[in-house]
């Protein structure tokens, strides 16, 4: 591509006059191509998705129980540490974009694409956040189809987490195949 100097120079003053337009609006530029307010309403959902998720793994690491538990239950307050830096990202990204974030309990369960379940057995446990997990996963691969190009930023820091999120998927089907009784296929065929 050749430059040409005076009509570079051109764009550059153009850029200068927009980035003065809506000062006040931060990292929201003219040029953010996205619907601000359906952004920030899906940001609040996922949001509410990693906060549950906190909730339903750490309620899981204190609740576990028998043999295979230990290790499992460890793992369960890894994960639940990392939703939560998941939802520090999102909520962060919210401010940054000129939104509020939603932490509050009214209604959790409602913006939330997962459930709370407060399973008994260990089992349990793992198939119900393996089902959350999956959830996420497709919610975000949505999310991050409906930004397009939009919001280049929103869109690589939901990669990231999509990242995780699939990490985690990988981790818990693993542990359903460790429970002999209890395999894949019999547990989701209850
Ligand atoms: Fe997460
Ligand atoms: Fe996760």
């Amino acid at each position: 591509m050749k430059i040409n100097p005076s009509e570079h120079e051109n764009d550059v003053e153009n850029l200068r006059v927009q980035a003065l337009v809506n000062l006040e609006q931060g990292a929201v530029t003219p040029g953010y191509s996205a619907n601000l307010d359906e952004v920030l309403y899906y940001l609040n959902e996922a949001l509410a998705t990693e906060l549950v998720c906190v909730l339903r793994y750490r309620s899981h690491h204190f609740m576990a129980r028998g043999i295979h538990a230990k290790g499992i239950a460890q793992e369960f307050l890894v994960h639940a540490s990392e939703e939560l830096i998941h939802a520090d990202m999102i909520a962060a990204r919210i401010v940054q974009l000129g939104g509020e974030p939603n932490f509050s309990p009214d209604g959790l369960n409602a913006r939330s694409h997962v459930e709370f379940t407060a399973s008994k057995t260990l089992a349990e446990m793992i198939r119900e956040n393996l089902i959350a997990e999956r959830i996420a996963i497709d919610s975000y691969r949505d999310l991050i189809q409906y930004l397009a190009n939009d919001d280049p930023t929103t869109s690589r820091m939901l990669k990231e987490i999509l990242a995780t999120e699939e990490a985690h998927a990988d981790e818990l089907a693993d542990w359903l195949d460790d429970f002999p009784a209890t395999n894949v296929s019999e547990i989701f065929s209850k």
